[in-house]
Protein backbone atom coordinates (compact mmCIF):
# COMPACT_ATOMS: atom_id res chain seq x y z
CA UNK A 1 0.00 0.00 0.00
CA UNK A 2 1.41 3.75 -0.50
CA UNK A 3 0.07 6.16 1.83
CA UNK A 4 0.99 9.73 0.02
CA UNK A 5 1.14 12.62 2.58
CA UNK A 6 -0.73 15.75 0.87
CA UNK A 7 -0.58 18.06 3.45
CA UNK A 8 1.36 17.44 6.97
CA UNK A 9 0.00 20.99 8.71
CA UNK A 10 -2.44 21.46 11.64
CA UNK A 11 -5.50 23.91 10.87
CA UNK A 12 -4.16 27.47 9.28
CA UNK A 13 -1.43 25.61 7.40
CA UNK A 14 2.32 26.90 7.26
CA UNK A 15 2.62 29.08 7.03
CA UNK A 16 -0.99 30.31 8.70
CA UNK A 17 -2.22 33.86 7.05
CA UNK A 18 -2.26 35.84 9.72
CA UNK A 19 0.77 34.62 11.67
CA UNK A 20 3.99 36.03 12.40
CA UNK A 21 5.15 33.44 14.98
CA UNK A 22 8.89 33.25 14.53
CA UNK A 23 8.34 29.59 12.68
CA UNK A 24 5.20 31.42 10.54
CA UNK A 25 8.19 34.55 9.96
CA UNK A 26 11.02 31.65 9.09
CA UNK A 27 9.25 30.15 6.58
CA UNK A 28 8.00 33.01 4.51
CA UNK A 29 11.14 34.76 4.73
CA UNK A 30 12.37 31.23 3.17
CA UNK A 31 14.72 29.78 5.31
CA UNK A 32 16.01 26.81 4.30
CA UNK A 33 15.14 24.37 7.32
CA UNK A 34 11.95 25.11 7.74
CA UNK A 35 9.27 23.69 4.84
CA UNK A 36 5.84 25.22 4.01
CA UNK A 37 2.86 22.91 4.34
CA UNK A 38 -0.76 22.46 3.59
CA UNK A 39 -3.54 21.12 6.41
CA UNK A 40 -3.44 17.71 7.05
CA UNK A 41 -4.82 14.99 4.35
CA UNK A 42 -3.67 12.23 3.23
CA UNK A 43 -4.24 9.55 0.28
CA UNK A 44 -3.68 5.82 0.40
CA UNK A 45 -3.79 3.24 -2.14
CA UNK A 46 -3.54 -0.26 -2.69
CA UNK A 47 -3.05 0.17 -6.40
CA UNK A 48 -1.58 3.50 -7.04
CA UNK A 49 -4.73 4.04 -9.33
CA UNK A 50 -7.59 3.76 -6.46
CA UNK A 51 -7.18 6.17 -3.17
CA UNK A 52 -9.27 6.93 -0.65
CA UNK A 53 -9.24 11.02 0.52
CA UNK A 54 -8.69 10.92 4.14
CA UNK A 55 -10.02 14.25 5.20
CA UNK A 56 -10.73 16.38 2.88
CA UNK A 57 -8.28 19.76 3.51
CA UNK A 58 -9.13 23.62 2.29
CA UNK A 59 -5.94 23.07 0.41
CA UNK A 60 -7.21 20.13 -1.21
CA UNK A 61 -6.88 21.93 -4.76
CA UNK A 62 -3.14 22.64 -4.11
CA UNK A 63 -2.90 18.81 -3.10
CA UNK A 64 -4.30 17.63 -5.94
CA UNK A 65 -2.39 19.52 -8.60
CA UNK A 66 1.02 18.58 -6.59
CA UNK A 67 -0.20 14.84 -6.84
CA UNK A 68 -0.54 13.97 -10.35
CA UNK A 69 -1.64 10.55 -9.11
CA UNK A 70 -4.88 11.88 -8.21
CA UNK A 71 -5.71 13.49 -11.76
CA UNK A 72 -4.97 10.01 -14.28
CA UNK A 73 -7.51 12.41 -16.80
CA UNK A 74 -8.78 9.33 -18.29
CA UNK A 75 -12.15 11.16 -19.47
CA UNK A 76 -13.28 14.78 -19.50
CA UNK A 77 -13.73 14.97 -16.27
CA UNK A 78 -12.14 12.47 -13.46
CA UNK A 79 -10.38 11.56 -10.90
CA UNK A 80 -8.12 9.22 -8.71
CA UNK A 81 -9.67 9.91 -5.77
CA UNK A 82 -12.37 7.09 -5.35
CA UNK A 83 -13.81 7.93 -1.91
CA UNK A 84 -13.10 10.37 1.05
CA UNK A 85 -13.25 9.57 4.43
CA UNK A 86 -13.43 11.96 7.61
CA UNK A 87 -11.65 11.66 11.17
CA UNK A 88 -13.64 14.42 12.47
CA UNK A 89 -16.17 17.43 11.44
CA UNK A 90 -13.43 20.23 11.92
CA UNK A 91 -12.95 22.83 9.17
CA UNK A 92 -9.29 21.70 8.19
CA UNK A 93 -10.70 18.22 7.43
CA UNK A 94 -13.89 19.03 6.07
CA UNK A 95 -14.15 22.55 4.30
CA UNK A 96 -11.88 21.15 0.83
CA UNK A 97 -15.16 18.85 0.02
CA UNK A 98 -16.56 21.68 -1.47
CA UNK A 99 -13.73 22.25 -3.58
CA UNK A 100 -14.84 19.12 -4.64
CA UNK A 101 -18.18 19.86 -5.69
CA UNK A 102 -18.17 19.47 -9.79
CA UNK A 103 -17.43 15.73 -8.87
CA UNK A 104 -19.75 13.43 -11.61
CA UNK A 105 -21.73 11.52 -9.32
CA UNK A 106 -22.51 11.86 -5.63
CA UNK A 107 -19.25 12.29 -3.53
CA UNK A 108 -18.77 8.56 -1.74
CA UNK A 109 -18.27 9.80 1.22
CA UNK A 110 -17.17 7.88 5.03
CA UNK A 111 -17.72 9.17 8.26
CA UNK A 112 -19.38 8.86 11.86
CA UNK A 113 -23.03 10.00 11.76
CA UNK A 114 -21.73 12.14 14.75
CA UNK A 115 -19.71 13.67 12.08
CA UNK A 116 -22.41 13.66 9.52
CA UNK A 117 -24.97 15.63 12.24
CA UNK A 118 -22.20 18.34 12.59
CA UNK A 119 -21.78 18.88 8.79
CA UNK A 120 -25.43 19.04 8.30
CA UNK A 121 -26.67 21.45 10.90
CA UNK A 122 -23.27 23.75 12.71
CA UNK A 123 -21.40 23.23 9.73
CA UNK A 124 -23.68 22.33 7.25
CA UNK A 125 -21.60 21.62 4.35
CA UNK A 126 -23.81 18.14 3.01
CA UNK A 127 -26.80 20.87 3.03
CA UNK A 128 -24.99 22.81 0.40
CA UNK A 129 -23.19 20.19 -1.59
CA UNK A 130 -26.69 19.21 -2.13
CA UNK A 131 -27.02 22.17 -4.43
CA UNK A 132 -24.29 20.63 -6.28
CA UNK A 133 -22.52 16.82 -6.83
CA UNK A 134 -24.59 15.90 -3.19
CA UNK A 135 -22.86 13.10 -0.91
CA UNK A 136 -23.46 9.29 -1.02
CA UNK A 137 -23.04 8.91 2.33
CA UNK A 138 -21.44 5.45 4.63
CA UNK A 139 -21.75 5.79 8.05
CA UNK A 140 -18.29 4.42 9.10
CA UNK A 141 -19.11 1.87 12.21
CA UNK A 142 -16.81 1.53 14.63
CA UNK A 143 -14.28 -1.37 15.82
CA UNK A 144 -15.91 -3.24 12.74
CA UNK A 145 -13.04 -4.23 9.63
CA UNK A 146 -15.15 -3.00 5.98
CA UNK A 147 -13.92 -2.36 2.93
CA UNK A 148 -14.75 0.58 0.46
CA UNK A 149 -16.52 -0.27 -3.28
CA UNK A 150 -13.79 1.14 -5.72
CA UNK A 151 -10.92 0.55 -3.25
CA UNK A 152 -9.37 -2.89 -4.22
CA UNK A 153 -7.31 -4.58 -1.73
CA UNK A 154 -7.76 -2.86 1.16
CA UNK A 155 -9.24 -3.34 4.41
CA UNK A 156 -10.21 -0.86 6.65
CA UNK A 157 -11.80 -0.52 10.59
CA UNK A 158 -11.79 3.37 12.89
CA UNK A 159 -11.95 3.41 16.18
CA UNK A 160 -13.19 6.18 18.48
CA UNK A 161 -11.00 8.42 20.34
CA UNK A 162 -10.73 11.22 22.48
CA UNK A 163 -10.15 14.70 20.89
CA UNK A 164 -12.19 17.36 20.64
CA UNK A 165 -15.01 18.32 18.34
CA UNK A 166 -15.41 21.49 16.74
CA UNK A 167 -16.71 24.65 18.03
CA UNK A 168 -19.31 24.71 16.20
CA UNK A 169 -20.50 21.11 17.42
CA UNK A 170 -23.09 20.26 20.70
CA UNK A 171 -20.30 18.01 21.49
CA UNK A 172 -17.34 20.50 22.33
CA UNK A 173 -15.83 19.72 25.04
CA UNK A 174 -18.02 16.82 26.12
CA UNK A 175 -16.13 13.95 23.84
CA UNK A 176 -19.20 11.25 22.52
CA UNK A 177 -17.63 7.98 20.46
CA UNK A 178 -17.69 8.75 17.22
CA UNK A 179 -16.95 12.90 16.75
CA UNK A 180 -13.37 11.81 16.30
CA UNK A 181 -12.25 8.68 15.28
CA UNK A 182 -8.49 6.46 14.66
CA UNK A 183 -8.30 4.68 10.89
CA UNK A 184 -6.73 1.23 10.27
CA UNK A 185 -5.88 0.24 7.18
CA UNK A 186 -4.72 -3.17 6.52
CA UNK A 187 -3.20 -3.93 2.86
CA UNK A 188 -4.87 -7.33 2.05
CA UNK A 189 -2.05 -8.90 -0.08
CA UNK A 190 1.16 -8.03 2.58
CA UNK A 191 -0.79 -7.81 5.83
CA UNK A 192 0.69 -4.34 6.41
CA UNK A 193 -1.09 -2.25 8.46
CA UNK A 194 -1.14 1.99 9.11
CA UNK A 195 -2.46 3.53 11.83
CA UNK A 196 -3.68 6.95 11.11
CA UNK A 197 -4.85 9.40 13.91
CA UNK A 198 -4.38 13.48 12.90
CA UNK A 199 -6.11 14.45 16.34
CA UNK A 200 -5.40 12.67 19.55
CA UNK A 201 -5.63 14.17 22.87
CA UNK A 202 -5.51 11.00 25.05
CA UNK A 203 -4.13 7.68 24.91
CA UNK A 204 -6.86 5.00 25.92
CA UNK A 205 -6.15 1.13 26.20
CA UNK A 206 -7.93 0.16 22.64
CA UNK A 207 -6.16 3.20 20.77
CA UNK A 208 -2.64 2.17 22.20
CA UNK A 209 -3.28 -1.67 20.92
CA UNK A 210 -4.76 -0.66 17.62
CA UNK A 211 -0.92 1.38 17.38
CA UNK A 212 0.96 -1.84 18.51
CA UNK A 213 -0.94 -4.03 16.07
CA UNK A 214 0.73 -1.53 13.25
CA UNK A 215 3.52 -1.27 10.33
CA UNK A 216 3.45 2.29 10.91
CA UNK A 217 1.97 5.27 12.70
CA UNK A 218 0.92 8.25 11.72
CA UNK A 219 0.08 10.11 14.30
CA UNK A 220 -0.96 13.76 16.06
CA UNK A 221 1.88 16.04 15.99
CA UNK A 222 0.02 19.47 16.82
CA UNK A 223 2.00 20.98 19.86
CA UNK A 224 5.68 20.10 21.98
CA UNK A 225 4.20 21.36 25.00
CA UNK A 226 0.62 21.30 26.91
CA UNK A 227 0.92 25.38 27.07
CA UNK A 228 3.05 26.46 23.49
CA UNK A 229 -0.13 28.62 22.68
CA UNK A 230 -0.77 30.32 25.74
CA UNK A 231 2.99 31.03 26.60
CA UNK A 232 3.58 32.32 22.65
CA UNK A 233 0.00 34.23 23.33
CA UNK A 234 -1.52 32.62 20.50
CA UNK A 235 -4.71 31.18 22.96
CA UNK A 236 -5.64 30.35 25.94
CA UNK A 237 -5.93 27.03 25.63
CA UNK A 238 -4.01 23.98 26.33
CA UNK A 239 -2.79 21.65 23.62
CA UNK A 240 -4.80 18.65 25.55
CA UNK A 241 -7.97 20.95 25.56
CA UNK A 242 -8.11 21.10 22.50
CA UNK A 243 -7.89 17.66 21.69
CA UNK A 244 -4.05 16.98 21.09
CA UNK A 245 -1.45 15.35 22.74
CA UNK A 246 1.63 17.47 23.12
CA UNK A 247 4.58 15.85 22.38
CA UNK A 248 6.76 16.75 25.07
CA UNK A 249 6.78 15.83 28.92
CA UNK A 250 5.41 13.15 31.09
CA UNK A 251 2.51 11.36 29.44
CA UNK A 252 3.30 12.94 26.12
CA UNK A 253 3.39 11.18 22.57
CA UNK A 254 7.26 10.84 22.40
CA UNK A 255 6.68 8.66 25.79
CA UNK A 256 4.34 6.68 24.07
CA UNK A 257 5.92 6.27 20.98
CA UNK A 258 9.24 5.33 22.82
CA UNK A 259 7.44 2.17 23.59
CA UNK A 260 6.28 0.52 20.71
CA UNK A 261 8.87 -1.90 18.99
CA UNK A 262 11.61 -0.69 17.00
CA UNK A 263 10.14 -1.93 13.60
CA UNK A 264 7.03 0.38 14.23
CA UNK A 265 7.65 3.67 11.81
CA UNK A 266 6.84 6.40 13.65
CA UNK A 267 5.76 9.37 11.86
CA UNK A 268 3.92 12.75 13.20
CA UNK A 269 1.50 14.50 11.52
CA UNK A 270 -1.03 17.58 11.56
CA UNK A 271 2.00 19.63 13.27
CA UNK A 272 0.90 23.84 14.25
CA UNK A 273 3.09 26.37 12.80
CA UNK A 274 4.02 27.15 16.21
CA UNK A 275 5.94 23.53 17.08
CA UNK A 276 9.22 23.98 17.25
CA UNK A 277 9.78 20.81 15.38
CA UNK A 278 9.32 22.24 12.20
CA UNK A 279 12.47 23.89 12.22
CA UNK A 280 14.70 21.23 10.95
CA UNK A 281 17.95 22.15 13.18
CA UNK A 282 15.75 22.67 16.53
CA UNK A 283 17.01 21.05 19.59
CA UNK A 284 12.94 19.67 19.59
CA UNK A 285 14.04 18.38 16.26
CA UNK A 286 17.34 16.21 17.00
CA UNK A 287 15.16 15.06 19.61
CA UNK A 288 12.61 13.30 17.95
CA UNK A 289 15.38 11.97 15.81
CA UNK A 290 17.16 10.94 18.63
CA UNK A 291 13.96 8.60 19.58
CA UNK A 292 13.61 7.87 15.97
CA UNK A 293 10.15 9.65 15.29
CA UNK A 294 10.10 11.07 12.01
CA UNK A 295 7.73 14.19 11.02
CA UNK A 296 5.47 14.01 7.62
CA UNK A 297 6.41 16.81 5.22
CA UNK A 298 3.95 17.46 1.96
CA UNK A 299 4.75 14.83 -0.86
CA UNK A 300 5.93 12.38 1.73
CA UNK A 301 5.66 8.85 0.39
CA UNK A 302 5.19 5.76 2.63
CA UNK A 303 5.49 2.00 1.57
CA UNK A 304 3.65 -0.75 3.51
C1 LIG B 1 -7.86 21.26 15.65
O1 LIG B 1 -7.24 20.34 15.13
O2 LIG B 1 -7.87 21.41 16.89
C2 LIG B 1 -8.64 22.22 14.79
O3 LIG B 1 -8.50 21.86 13.45
C3 LIG B 1 -8.26 23.62 15.03
C4 LIG B 1 -8.74 24.53 13.95
O4 LIG B 1 -9.93 24.65 13.71
O5 LIG B 1 -7.91 25.15 13.27
MN1 LIG C 1 -7.01 20.24 13.05
ZN1 LIG D 1 2.82 30.84 13.22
Amino acid sequence: MKIHVLGSAAGGGFPQWNCNCPQCSAVRTGSPHHRPRTQSSIAVSANSQDWLLVNASPDVLQQIKAFPALQPARALRDTGIAAVMLMDAQIDHTTGLLMLREHRQKLPLWCHPLVREDLSTGNPLFKVLDHYCGVDFHALSLDTPFDIDGLPGLSLSALPLLSNAPPYSPHRDKPQPGDNVGLSVVDQSSGKRLFYAPGLGQMEPHVWQAMQASDCVLVDGTLWTDDEMISLGASKKTSRAMGHMPQSGDGGMIEWLDKLPASVRKVLIHINNTNPILDEQSPQRHTLTAHGIEVAHDGMEISL
